[in-house]
């Protein structure tokens, strides 16, 4: 066992390193660089029972619109020999009530808050950023997740240009009173272009990368295993998808906080999101194979740093962009 900074020491291995795993995503710090990704933890409160979410970096919250939304058609979620198909569609009750029904209780656990917004058309996520206004003292950073499906029946995504990311992110950061982290789809021709226009609309930090379409048929039925045909993969398929987004994004940006996420199974895939120029990492499809998953890859980011004499997780941050 291994004593983290903050943690309650431990059964001490002979020779073991302090490891502080304190990291920060632009001006928010965070007391280790794991954060619960959106869509998978719901608003905090299916993950609060497994864990003490304040001893997490941060938690995001499902995606949320100005306006309730039932989401897609069942069947939702399909396993793959390679990780996780979802198509949830969305689904929530709107920002107003959330902050009603959900907020006070996530708020009472300590936990840093990222409050994830979508929306069909500009207004809508000016709108989202209006009704979270007396909310803002209540969290630490605010999401746009710019890969969600715009014309829902049509299946496009919002921001595939980035004159269209840099649009949107403007017209959040100008009303808005926390940090704005832009979340990106892998689904593009080029990563850096986006990322630039999310750059130049003000966002604070960038969160790479959100699923990469894909569809799966039942041999039995030969049809569409998802309700809505197609959907998100997630999981191991994603990771080196992730890698690489990151890679190339912080190789241009060498400033940029960066948020990575995609297919963090293991403390050692963490740490390869954080080579890659992640300041800190989101984790989703894991907490649906073990719930505690959160918990146990910050203890195996712990255990790495000791076996390596790394006594702060930040010194890894973009290491692979280093010379030999
Ligand atoms: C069931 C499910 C629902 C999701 N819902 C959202 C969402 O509401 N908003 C969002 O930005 N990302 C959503 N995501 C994407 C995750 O936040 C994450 O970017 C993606 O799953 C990759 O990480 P992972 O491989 O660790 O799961 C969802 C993912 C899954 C599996």
């Amino acid at each position: 066992m291994h004593k983290t900074s903050g943690n309650a020491p431990v059964d001490l291995d002979p020779g073991y390193v302090l490891v502080d795993l304190s990291t920060r995503v632009g001006t928010l710090e965070l007391v280790n660089p794991i954060i619960a990704a959106s869509g998978t933890i719901g608003y905090g409160d299916e993950l609060s029972s497994y864990g003490d979410l304040a001893s997490l970096g941060a938690v995001v919250t499902k995606s949320l619109a100005h306006f309730p939304w039932d989401g897609n058609p069942g069947l939702r979620l399909a396993p793959l020999a390679t990780g996780m198909l979802n198509s949830v569609g969305l689904q929530g009750p709107g920002i107003a009530s959330w902050k009603s029904k959900y907020l006070p209780k996530l708020q009472s656990t300590g936990a840093k808050i990222v409050v994830s917004i979508w929306g069909r058309t500009l207004e809508d996520f000016q709108v989202a950023v209006h009704e979270l206004s007396d909310a803002f003292e209540s969290l630490s950073a605010l999401e746009v997740n710019l890969s969600c499906p715009n014309h829902l029946d049509k299946k496009t995504m919002f921001a595939q240009s980035p004159s269209d990311t840099q649009n949107i992110i403007e017209s959040v950061s100008r009303h808005c009173k926390v940090p704005v982290w832009a979340k990106l789809s892998p689904a593009v021709a080029n990563i850096v272009e986006i990322c630039q226009g999310a750059v130049e609309g003000g966002a604070h930090a960038v969160t790479l990368v959100n699923t990469m379409p894909g569809m799966k048929i039942d041999m039995g039925t030969q049809r569409a295993v998802l309700g809505a045909k197609s959907g998100g993969i997630s999981g191991p398929a994603l990771h080196n998808i992730a890698v690489r987004c990151i890679y190339e994004c912080r190789s241009n940006f060498p400033d940029l906080p960066i948020v990575g996420v995609g297919g963090v199974m293991t403390g050692q895939d963490a740490i390869e999101l954080m080579l890659a120029g992640a300041n800190a990492v989101q984790v989703g499809t894991a907490s649906f194979l073990s719930p505690r998953s959160t918990w146990k890859i910050v203890s195996e980011i712990a255990k790495y740093c000791n076996e390596n004499n790394i006594s702060r997780v930040t010194d890894l941050v973009s290491q692979a962009h280093t010379s030999e």
